[in-house]
């Protein structure tokens, strides 16, 4: 692997642990306005310190996101769909050229394994991946899931293997029963999306069973941005990903911060 490949993935996994808290807020591509995101450079503002990497599009990273940050970026380079149409029928919207011209540490695109477009969304992976290979920039393959698709270890590991398969650097999948099968059957690292909004608790454990069952870490989005505390939220994930930080504690890590913020406002 070349110096530039290996630099940046340093710099969406952290060498120390070999983990990653990734904040997703890519959610615009395909659901357009998203709770939480109606102001995205708002509510990555006060999240970013607590992110390894900020993945997002193109367009939100130049309008709301200040070149001085100090966060890595990987760019979502996938879209051209809408949740009024056939997700599975995205195509790959950002150059090469463009995505270095932004200085971003990886770049992620969706594949439809299972849809009637899965070659597509398979050779535009290969795709992908050809052309960073060249560049050296990682490719994070972000497993979606269909309608009619079970999330079981069984559909998320035959995701992830192929994706693997094709040359991923970094696979993102679901969390799922078994789902130390999916990582043993996967031989790049994976990390977990949290999906759609679940009390702060659930998410606790989520996270923290994902880990302890083999994932290098979260690229998590609603979860953080949408609850009422995203800050004591972020945070108490990062000790998840990071320290291994057991649910019962990081509960207690979650109310004891958001309870300092609560009083901060009294
Ligand atoms: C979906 O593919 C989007 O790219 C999101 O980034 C992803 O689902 C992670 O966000 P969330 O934790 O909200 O599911």
């Amino acid at each position: 692997m070349d110096w530039g490949m290996k630099n940046r993935l340093t710099k969406i996994i952290r060498p120390e642990t070999g983990r990653t808290v990734m904040l997703a807020v890519d959610h615009g591509y395909f659901l357009g306005p998203t709770t939480g995101l109606e102001d995205p450079g708002k509510t990555v503002q006060p999240l970013m310190p607590y992110a390894d990497t900020l993945m997002l599009t193109r367009g939100v990273l130049r309008a709301c996101v200040n070149p001085d940050v100090n966060v890595p970026i990987v760019l979502r380079v996938s879209g051209g769909t809408s949740i009024l149409g056939n997700l599975a029928d995205e195509g790959t919207t950002v150059s090469m050229r463009d995505a270095l011209r932004l200085n971003v540490s990886g770049v992620a695109l969706s594949i439809f394994v299972g849809s009637e477009l899965e070659r597509k969304t398979l050779l535009a992976l290969a795709d992908l991946i050809n052309e960073a290979q060249e560049f050296g920039v990682p490719v994070l393959a972000v497993t979606a899931v269909g309608k009619d698709m079970v999330r079981d270890a069984r559909y998320l590991g035959l995701a992830c293997r192929i994706a693997a398969e094709l040359g991923a650097h970094i696979v993102k999948t679901y969390y799922c029963d078994d789902f130390e099968k999916v990582v043993r059957n996967c031989p790049v690292p994976i990390v977990i999306a949290g999906g759609k909004k679940i009390p702060e608790r659930e998410a606790l454990e989520l996270s923290y069973n994902a880990i302890s069952r083999g994932a290098v870490g979260v690229d998590m989005g609603r979860n953080i941005f949408q609850s009422e505390h995203p800050v004591a939220m972020i945070r108490t994930v990062r000790e998840i990903v990071h320290a291994d930080l057991k649910p019962d504690k990081a509960w207690d890590m979650f109310n004891t911060l958001a309870a300092e913020k609560e009083g901060a406002f009294a």
